[in-house]
């Protein structure tokens, strides 16, 4: 949730719109973020996989875009503190030493919270959004909850099969 002075809850259009615009600094922060996290793979298929997620996210934030369009109401300039953090541990790992393999296992990690917030945030938004019968927007934001989990279950898979692998091969043990 972002910081809002003077947070007014007086109905679900008003919750509607603190999720959405709290989804939108999410979006915005994630934009940002990505480039460092490919800078920071060092696997192929993690970094190409940052990549097209970069890329989804971009889409994303238009999404929202033409969703604040749809309702007429303007996106406010708030931070999504949650995802400032979930990125400022993110940037921990980034700059911590130590292998390679187990860096990119941590940066799984990292990704996989900030997809599980964003699954979180869609859903909660899209229930709401059905709820008031605003069916444009629960469609846009459904497409982006299921790119979400895509991606959520992408780097599940890449964990199993190649990257925790490889960090557990070489440095099983720090023992
Ligand atoms: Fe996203």
């Amino acid at each position: 949730m972002g910081m809002f002075f003077n947070l007014q809850l007086n109905s679900l259009e008003d919750l509607l719109l603190v999720e959405l615009n709290d989804l939108y600094s999410a979006e915005q922060q994630l934009c940002d973020a990505l480039p460092e996290m490919m800078e920071a793979a060092t696997s192929p298929l993690l970094k190409a996989a940052f990549k097209s997620h970069l890329q989804e996210t971009q889409r994303q934030k238009s999404r929202l875009e033409q969703i604040f369009v749809d309702l007429g109401k303007p996106a406010k300039n708030i931070t999504c503190q949650a995802m400032k953090g979930l990125i400022a541990e993110g940037s921990e790992i980034i700059s911590a030493e130590g292998s390679d393999e187990v860096r990119d296992a941590a940066l799984i990690g990292a990704a996989q919270r900030v997809e599980h917030y964003e699954i979180a945030g869609y859903g909660t938004a899209r229930t709401f959004a059905n709820q008031l019968g605003y069916d444009n927007v629960v469609r846009l934001l459904q497409m982006t909850l299921e790119e979400e989990a895509q991606t959520d279950k992408k780097l599940t898979q890449l964990a199993e099969e190649n990257v925790n692998v490889h960090a557990s091969q070489k440095f099983g043990s720090s023992s």
